[in-house]
């Protein structure tokens, strides 16, 4: 088993380390590993280009790593018990030699068709075995994987296709997803016609449901890899070359490719893991989470193989056929370690408790929760039913550009304390700024998050455009990574996220920025303007509230509403579709023409009489109208 901090002494004496001698300590983690070269230099950086480097000189494959390096010993060892959507379908038990031929054979099909290292591929599939095939198999060839979340429409699957200038897709003919059956192939076509780069399209058959194949471009996965060898001697790539790109959103413009290097992303996703989540010889580990994520990438697929863990891969979602199915699915693996969102706790604490009392889950020694801030209430709730008080929550804070973990608690270590991610871990240094970048020192304090050491995996640029990495992250604050969260340290040290400070809402955990969702709805034909802002939900953890000028203000506003509710699911995908709609004759804008989100946001709150300084609008008078036509309950 990998190293692993057993009792708070050590962690604290671990963490002393790693700020004294983060070089040594990180060396010491990254000699547990495969590698073919070994580093010349463990750390080379700077956070004003920005410019970071671990490893350097190091040759390795993180594939032979999640895999060929367990073979000995844990070659019939299951790696993924897969769940499928339908509770009545049989399920599969893949071990790690099994899953090692899979992605051998899948990489000898992936050269066939001309794929070579530092290429872009990208994959668009739903979550069946042969995802986790796909993305170890980019990496043993040493191409670089973008996974789409296959909920995105076809115009946000063009757009990131052209972004990372991809010219093979991977998918399957459709998914199944609770009582629905998606034609994800249809929207890769549809994608595709847009995308004119792209040379293949490798189809897993999933559902079997009919589908255009274009000869000459489409090619049916099950065919080509009957016909592959299963000896594939993994690429050795360099310890900086790109592993990844994965999108995600940000207060402005298109979302950015979040590129992940290889070494440093695979010796953090394996500590973090371990360290975190601690997991022993027999668990049975599950994430929740989709393969479209950053934790689908770090805690389904590298951590956990890297770590040498079983785990359980689910299809389906939490409500289908019943609310119960997370539970069921628990008892029938007799899971160990449950990692999921608030907003799948929130959803299923409302459908009552009568769908998880008959449920044993005595199984279960540890909770996780990750992509939004944990309300004390669903912790309780998650604490009291679900771990029966008996199992430690890991409330885990961090982003897509963070790679792993940082904040959290260590399972078992680390005393818990409802709604906060508690400490740092090892190799991670937070500071809390003010508005002016000043640190604030000292326990008590309020402020925006930032790191000021860079850990191995932290993003090192963001895809074609390194200057917009710079100035997202590392231009806000001097030689600080700058997160975009708000976060509080309380008198005992601990960190409580409060949520991000930027123009970005986090809807049932997934990532959206406003601006974003604006672009969408302009393309509507009847809207001139809108804009966009979040309000607290108690599913979702925040709504999209959405204020919207039409070019005939005295048209059916419901008609309106439901054509843009469908602009946004054509040009986004369905998770980004507003809960509200509010159509207005004009917007709070200053004299300078920028909008005061401020006021919106009060607004879509319900704290109408908190509105603040309103005189330095152009027009107050618009806020008096929008007021009266908000769509909260007052
Ligand atoms: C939020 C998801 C509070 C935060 C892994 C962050 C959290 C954004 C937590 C990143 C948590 C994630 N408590 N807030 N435990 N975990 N967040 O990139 O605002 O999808 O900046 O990564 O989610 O979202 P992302």
């Amino acid at each position: 088993m990998a190293y692993k901090i057993n009792n708070l002494q050590e962690y604290q004496t671990e963490y002393a380390a790693s700020v004294e001698n983060p070089e040594a300590f990180w060396a010491k983690q990254a000699d547990r590993f495969q590698w073919k070269k070994k580093w010349d230099s463990v750390l080379d950086w700077n956070f004003s280009e920005p410019d970071v480097k671990w490893f350097s000189g190091g040759q390795l494959n993180i594939s032979e790593n999640c895999l060929d390096r367990h073979l000995k010993d844990k070659g019939d060892k299951v790696a993924f018990f897969w769940e499928p959507n339908e509770p009545s379908e049989t399920g599969r038990a893949i071990t790690y030699k099994q899953l090692h031929t899979e992605v051998c054979r899948f990489s000898n099909v992936l050269k066939s068709l001309g794929a070579k290292k530092g290429e872009r591929i990208c994959i668009y599939m739903p979550m069946i075995p042969e995802v986790v095939v796909a993305v170890l198999a980019c990496a043993r060839i040493g191409a670089i994987h973008s996974v789409v979340f296959a909920g995105f429409s076809a115009s946000s699957l063009t757009d990131r296709i052209n972004d990372a200038k991809a010219d093979l897709v991977i998918t399957s003919d459709g998914s199944f997803r609770g009582n629905k059956t998606i034609a994800i192939k249809d929207i890769v076509d549809d994608a595709l016609e847009n995308s004119p780069g792209v040379k293949n399209v490798i189809v897993y058959k999933r559902t079997g449901q009919p589908v255009k194949m274009k000869s000459s471009r489409d090619l049916w996965w099950n065919e080509l890899v009957e016909k592959a060898s299963a000896e594939h001697k993994a690429e050795a790539v360099e310890s900086e070359d790109p592993l990844f790109i994965l999108y995600t959103s940000g207060s402005t413009g298109k979302p950015k490719g979040v590129v992940h290097t290889t070494a440093g992303y695979m010796v953090y996703s394996e500590y973090s893991f371990s360290n975190v989540f601690q997991c022993e010889k027999n668990s049975i580990y599950w994430s929740t989470a989709d393969i479209g994520w950053i934790t689908g990438h770090t805690y389904i697929v590298y951590g956990p193989l890297l770590a040498g863990v079983t785990s359980v891969l689910f299809e389906g979602i939490p409500t289908h056929p019943t609310p119960s199915r997370f539970w069921e699915v628990v008892d029938k693996y007799k899971v160990t370690h449950f990692y999921t969102a608030p907003t799948a706790i929130r959803s299923l604490m409302a459908c009552g408790l009568e769908h998880v009392t008959p449920y044993k889950l005595e199984s279960l020694k540890v909770l996780g929760s990750v992509g939004e801030p944990i309300n004390e209430e669903a912790w309780h709730w998650y604490d009291d039913y679900v771990g029966k008080n008996n199992c430690p929550i890991v409330d885990t804070w961090w982003q897509t550009e963070t790679g792993g973990i940082l904040i959290s608690p260590l399972a078992g270590i680390t005393k818990t304390k409802p709604s906060y991610a508690t400490l740092p871990l090892p190799g991670i240094q937070p500071v809390i700024v003010d508005s002016e970048g000043q640190e604030l020192e000292g326990n008590d304090v309020e402020g925006n998050l930032c790191i000021k050491f860079p850990w191995p995996s932290i993003l090192r640029t963001t895809y074609g455009d390194h200057e917009r990495c710079r100035q997202t992250y590392f231009s806000t604050y001097k030689n600080l990574y700058f997160t975009g969260d708000g976060c509080r340290r309380d008198e005992d040290g601990y960190y409580r996220i409060l949520g991000r400070v930027d123009d970005v809402i986090n809807v049932s955990g997934h990532r959206m920025g406003t601006a974003e969702v604006e672009n969408a709805i302009n393309e509507d034909e009847a809207v001139i303007e809108s804009a966009v802002v979040g309000y607290p939900h108690d599913i979702k953890g925040q709504g999209i509230y959405a204020f919207v000028i039409c070019e005939d203000f005295d048209q059916d506003h419901d008609k309106i509403r439901q054509s843009i509710l469908a602009t946004v699911t054509r040009i986004i995908g369905p998770i980004a579709k507003p809960d509200k709609v509010q159509i207005v004759r004009g917007l709070p804008k200053t004299r300078s023409g920028k909008i005061m989100r401020r006021i919106l946001r009060k607004i879509a709150e319900g704290d109408v009489f908190n509105l603040g300084d309103i005189s330095t609008l152009l027009d107050p008078g618009v806020v008096e109208e929008i007021k009266k036509g908000a769509l909260v309950t007052l």
